[in-house]
């Protein structure tokens, strides 16, 4: 497959070379699967042969031991940013999947102790810090690369200023370089007031609705979306759906004048770092063939939750961030129905916080029926994963969803709004075939939730079924060698494209990329 390029000072073959850039990359921080789809296909194009770095924050809560390597060098940066010409720390490290990454040291604007905000709100000089992170991402890449990567491929709206900063670059090469943003949910878009503008490199020209404005405000996701080679999102469906009109999200006529460029990769899971054949979290580890080790896992995490087993309950799993996104209003509605039923509940989730004093209040009210944890990711998810019999994900939309995903992969059987991602990973269990691996609510209604789960349950009575679904979602191939081959294509067309669409006329800003 390899050679996809060739050095421009020696003229010898190389790979192609992939700058990502991401506010968060799993294991150094990470605040939801952002985090792990960074390093999941980080890590994956590395083994295919791309030479992949990827840029991403220093923060105060990145955890620093989970470099592999020694920090190998430290440099000062330069850019011109906030009125001012602002100092950045690049090191460079490694992850343990063998990808390099810089790490970018700016105190005054990262070292906090949360990537986005306080519990209350965000940080509320956002607008800077990820502008910092774009423009600051760039100028690393420059000293590494001695120019532009083959591919400047940037995430979520944090990043998405890159784009348009390497595209407006008063750098031919910088300019030319090609790029992809990926969008992980259109319902953050990163809107700041126009009045920041000059303080973030935007100027006049560019400070229209045809460019980096959307309803008056400067919008960081349209930036990426108007400003890339292609725009992607992370499953097929949901790049479909966001071009609908009742999903509303403002971005409709902004996504559908760019609809030919964009397209839907659906994400796929670290199948090494998720295996409960070798997961230390669990009380005991199996696998599809031998599965018998989650009968200890579920007794195990009804033991850690304080839930009552008599009468062998289904436990219903939920990992989840308390947001409407995620459809806890409607769960919290049908705990009562749901534990008159019979069912257990184990709930992991962090957010809003009054949405988590309900669940406390619930968690006491029925005691040893359902269990609350108020805590994100690892290790509890992965036992709720291993020991959950069904995992409940009732997403009013979900771009991609991996939950559902980790679930499979660890034997708990989904039961999903069939939004986005979620209809895309999990295919509805047909009773005839014994085909399929969860099962899809019929309307996104707290009716509809009590409805699916009472179906599984009641499937849940015919072992041998119940046991072919469970096997087909721990088989089912979930591993990112399929997406990674898709953003591979996609940086090979882009590598090869000619002419380039095109785009709002590019205008020399501040924001100069040439070397100091
Ligand atoms: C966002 C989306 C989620 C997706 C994740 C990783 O968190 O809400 O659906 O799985 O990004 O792409």
């Amino acid at each position: 497959m390899l050679p996809d390029a060739f050095d421009a000072r020696t003229s010898l073959p190389r790979p192609l070379r992939v700058l990502i850039i991401s506010a968060e990359l799993a294991p150094f921080a990470r605040a939801g699967g952002l985090g792990d789809v960074m390093q999941g296909l980080s890590h994956a194009l590395g083994e295919m042969g791309v030479e992949v770095v990827v840029a991403t924050p220093l923060y105060g809560v990145t955890r620093l031991d989970s470099a592999v390597a020694p920090q190998r060098w430290k440099r000062p940066i330069w850019i011109p940013i906030g009125g001012d010409v602002r100092q950045v720390g690049v090191i460079e490290t490694v992850t343990d999947g063998d990808v390099r990454v810089l790490l970018l040291d700016c105190p005054p604007l990262f070292k906090r102790d949360s990537i986005y905000g306080t519990a209350q709100e965000p940080y509320p000089d956002n607008d800077l810090r990820f502008a910092t992170l774009g423009m600051a991402a760039l100028r690393a890449a420059d000293l590494m690369f001695h120019g532009p990567p083959d591919i400047i491929h940037a995430h979520d709206w944090h990043a998405a200023l890159a784009i348009a900063y390497a595209r407006l670059s008063e750098n031919e090469a910088w300019r030319e370089a090609a790029s992809v943003f990926t969008f992980h949910n259109i319902a953050y878009q990163g809107s700041f007031p126009i009045t920041r503008a000059p303080m973030l490199g935007l100027h006049a020209p560019i400070l229209h609705e045809d460019a980096v404005v959307a309803n008056g405000s400067i919008n960081y996701l349209k930036t990426g979306i108007v400003y890339s080679d292609r725009v992607t999102t992370v499953s097929q469906t949901y790049a479909q759906e966001v071009l609908e009109p009742e999903h509303d999200h403002g971005l409709t006529e902004v996504l559908a004048a760019r609809s030919d460029s964009l397209v839907g990769i659906t994400n796929g899971i670290d199948t090494t770092l998720w295996d409960p054949s070798r997961d230390r979290a669990l009380a005991a580890r199996y696998d599809a063939h031998d599965p018998t080790g989650r009968i200890a896992c579920r007794t195990a995490l009804a033991a850690e939750l304080g839930l009552d087993m008599s009468h062998d309950p289904p436990i219903v799993g939920v990992v989840s961030r308390l947001t409407h996104q995620k459809g806890i209003d409607m769960l919290l509605q049908v705990v009562p129905t749901l534990v008159d039923d019979g069912m257990r509940l184990a709930i992991v989730a962090v957010g809003d916080q009054q949405w988590q004093s309900k669940l406390e209040g619930l968690s006491e009210q029925y005691r040893k029926k359902v269990a609350f944890r108020c805590a994100f990711g690892d290790p509890i998810a992965r036992r709720v994963y291993a020991g959950a019999d069904l995992f409940l994900m009732p997403s009013r939309f979900e771009p991609c969803g991996l939950g559902q995903q980790y679930a499979m992969r660890y034997g708990s059987v989904p039961v999903v709004n069939p939004v986005g991602g979620l209809a895309d990973t999990v295919e509805p269990f047909d009773e005839t075939h014994a085909t399929g691996t969860g099962f899809w609510l019929e309307e996104p209604t707290p009716n509809g939730i009590v409805a699916a789960l009472r179906r599984a349950v009641a499937i849940r009575k015919n072992a041998n079924l119940w046991n072919q679904m469970v096997r087909n979602g721990m088989t089912r191939n979930a591993s990112w060698d399929a997406s990674a081959r898709s953003y591979y294509a996609l940086y090979r067309e882009l590598v090869g494209a000619d002419p380039r669409p095109s785009l709002p006329p590019p205008v020399p800003v501040g924001a100069s990329l040439a070397r100091s």
